[in-house]
């Protein structure tokens, strides 16, 4: 038979979209699947966005744009960065992508060479670690557990770096953790990359807009303004607009990154959609406000799930800043049995069990480099939530 790539070896395939794919299997034999298993906000795009990309077809923008994007869309973008961020990226800074998530595939592959390490935060998003096998190079985790709020420190960051360590990814608010870092946090790292200029920095900030209790999202080139000429800041629609199909995703660059990414792009990618540009304008440039609504609508459903789950015997979950995840820790319970006499050994045992016997799809910590806890996804409607957490609560008093 011909061949594959041998990179393939390096890495596993997505455990969100097996568990995905094992809900819906489920829901279609009629189960009453609990799915708090997909990062996928429950709303709607809105109406105005929605317009957008119908003007969009009308007026027959429905061809190649440029490899980074129209001129429109990357305005709209520098000025997001500019109005949300108080950062000053220039129009030919900024690049447009098919999703945040090709995007950072695509900043690592610009990236990385064999053998190159890349300093991951962990828990974490597990196509991160994904991404940066699949280009080659080395994720090198370093571990926060519940006690210190999933957050690593400046020192843990300082101690992890090596002469192959050529970037430092950081996630804020975190999928899985909803952990948040403040502007204070984000100076500490700054200190200690400023001592080290061959690496670049990588920020995630997909989740900027759904943070919780007023936490003043921060994000860290503009904390550190030197180190903002290796700092790579990523974003998208995706999350904050409820625009998880519409595939657009951005970041700004520094110059000399963009030019490698460009040259990449410019074979393996081409263009993100012209009609998802559009749309995205619109999200960027159009109402602001519901951002809040829909953060505070997260954030009540957070409080609602963390209510119930904190009570169960066995579960410890700590408080999110932001996302729409939460992270419990349910490692007390391993070496209990279910009710056919099977022991849980570890989260996917948890997960299966939760699912199979309980009609509950949450994702196993394992996933994201955790196997002590799991995650649930709150991005569905609060009866929904309720139900599920109610399972949660009655499967694990089940145990024995
Ligand atoms: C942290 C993080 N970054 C990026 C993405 C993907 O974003 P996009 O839909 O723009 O590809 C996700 C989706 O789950 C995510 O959780």
């Amino acid at each position: 038979m011909p061949q594959l790539s041998a990179t393939l070896d390096r890495f596993e395939p997505s455990a969100i979209s097996q568990i995905f794919n094992l809900a819906v299997k489920l829901k279609e034999e009629g189960r009453a699947i609990a799915d708090f298993s997909t990062g996928e906000p429950d709303f709607d795009t809105p109406d105005h966005i929605k317009r957008a990309a119908q003007e969009a077809i009308d007026r027959g923008d429905t061809k190649y744009t440029a490899v980074d994007g129209t001129t429109a869309m990357k305005e709209a973008v520098a000025a997001k960065f500019k109005r949300d961020n108080k950062l000053d990226y220039h129009v030919d800074q900024i690049f447009v992508h098919s999703g945040a998530k090709p995007l950072l595939a695509d900043i690592f592959r610009t990236m990385l060479n064999p053998g190159d390490e890349v300093i991951v935060p962990a828990p974490c998003w597990p196509s991160h670690p994904g991404a940066i096998l699949a280009a080659g190079g080395s994720p090198v985790f370093v571990s926060a557990g519940v006690a210190s709020g999933y957050r690593i420190s400046a020192d843990q960051l300082e101690a992890a770096i090596t002469p192959r360590t050529r970037c430092f990814v950081l996630c804020s608010p975190s999928n899985p953790t909803g952990a948040a870092y403040g502007a204070e946090d984000l100076e500490a790292f700054a200190e200690v990359l400023l001592k080290h200029p061959d690496i670049w920095i990588v920020t995630d900030d997909l989740y900027e807009h759904i943070v919780f209790d007023e936490f003043p999202f921060a994000t860290i080139a503009s904390v550190a303004p030197p180190l903002c000429g290796r700092t790579i800041t990523v974003n998208g629609v995706s999350k904050a607009y409820a625009m998880t199909g519409w595939r657009i995703g951005f970041a700004g660059i520094p110059k000399p990154f963009m030019t490698g990414l460009m040259k990449l792009c410019s074979q393996a990618t081409g263009n993100p959609s012209s009609i998802g540009q559009a749309a995205a304008i619109a999200a960027l440039e159009g109402p602001q406000d519901f951002l809040h609504a829909r953060a505070h609508a997260y954030e009540h459903r957070r409080d609602a799930a963390l209510k119930v789950l904190n009570q169960v015997e066995g579960l410890t979950c700590s408080m999110p800043e932001g996302s729409f995840y939460l992270f419990p820790d349910c490692s007390k319970l391993y070496g209990r049995k279910t009710q056919n006499g099977s022991v849980l050994a570890n989260s996917a045992d948890f997960c299966r069990y939760i699912l199979e016997d309980w009609n509950v799809a949450t994702v196993p910590g394992s996933a994201f480099q955790a196997d002590d806890c799991f995650r649930i996804s709150i991005a569905v409607a609060d009866e929904e939530v309720n139900r599920g957490c109610d399972l949660i609560r009655q499967a694990c008093a089940a145990l024995t």
